[in-house]
């Protein structure tokens, strides 16, 4: 098994999704956002909304890929899909807030389409999103900006080959060429933290989502650039 990483192409996107999609059945975020009783999770409805974030990640990320050479069916292995350091200053572009508007239309045509969220709770989708506003406001004190780990996931089947630190790694040697720091989430404690820990990253701050008794931790971690080795004299 030859495994390449490549920019994500629009040929790319329904195996993306897919693979988001399986990584992440068994996710604690996951099992809390979506309805979890026979019947509520809609998972076309959810595949046709994972596929309009992929199309907007390709305009707007840093969106990787990684297949097996060898298998001529193209099957997406992994992705990776980083947001690029902004300036705390820096204002969002036109374009930035035109794929926004896109992403959001395409959202709303979904809802129509399939006639519901699919099992999404969005009071706690919403929860989820104002925590992790509140968080990072706190804990996000380089004005620099950080590499921003959107997506890792991972085929299951094909999880612990060394498919993510390839993923992981592309995004973080870029980091140590600029002296920049890395940011993720996981809502999972184990394996993730462990591994993350095998690439630089360190658990900064546990972000609690609760809803209706049911509760969630999310790990924030943080990666400091690693110097350039000197040559040996
Ligand atoms: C998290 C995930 C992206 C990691 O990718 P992966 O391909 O499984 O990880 P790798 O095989 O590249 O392993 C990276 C390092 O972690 C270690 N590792 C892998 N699985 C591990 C485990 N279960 N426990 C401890 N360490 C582990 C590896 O040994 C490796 O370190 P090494 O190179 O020093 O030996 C992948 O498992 C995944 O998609 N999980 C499900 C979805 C998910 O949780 N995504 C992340 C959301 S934040």
């Amino acid at each position: 098994m030859g495994i390449e990483i490549h920019p994500i192409t629009a040929a790319d996107i329904p195996s993306v999704a897919d693979c988001i999609q399986q990584s992440f059945a068994d996710d604690p975020y996951h099992i809390w956002a979506f309805d979890q009783r026979p019947g509520k999770f809609d998972k076309e409805r959810n595949l046709a909304s994972l596929r309009a974030k992929c199309e907007w990640g390709m305009r707007n990320a840093l969106f990787y890929v990684a297949k097996d050479s060898d298998d001529p069916s193209g099957q997406v292995l992994g992705v990776g899909m980083w947001m690029k350091p902004r300036n705390a200053t820096e204002p969002e572009t036109w374009a930035e807030w035109l794929d926004g508007y896109l992403l959001w239309f395409k959202q709303g045509w979904n809802l129509v389409r399939y006639q519901g969220r699919g099992g999404l709770n969005t009071k706690r989708y919403w929860i989820w999103k104002q925590v992790q506003a509140d968080v990072q406001a706190e804990i996000w004190d380089d004005p620099t900006g950080y590499y921003f780990c959107n997506i890792v996931a991972v085929r299951p089947g094909n999880q612990g080959k060394g498919i993510g630190r390839k993923l992981i790694e592309l995004i973080t040697k870029t980091a140590d060429a600029e002296d920049r720091k890395c940011y993720l989430e996981s809502s999972k404690a184990v394996p993730n933290i462990a591994i993350y820990e095998k690439l630089g990253f360190t658990v900064a701050k546990k972000m609690e989502c609760e809803e209706g008794g049911d509760k969630i931790d999310l790990y924030c971690m943080f990666r400091e650039p690693r110097p350039k080795s000197k040559p040996k004299p």
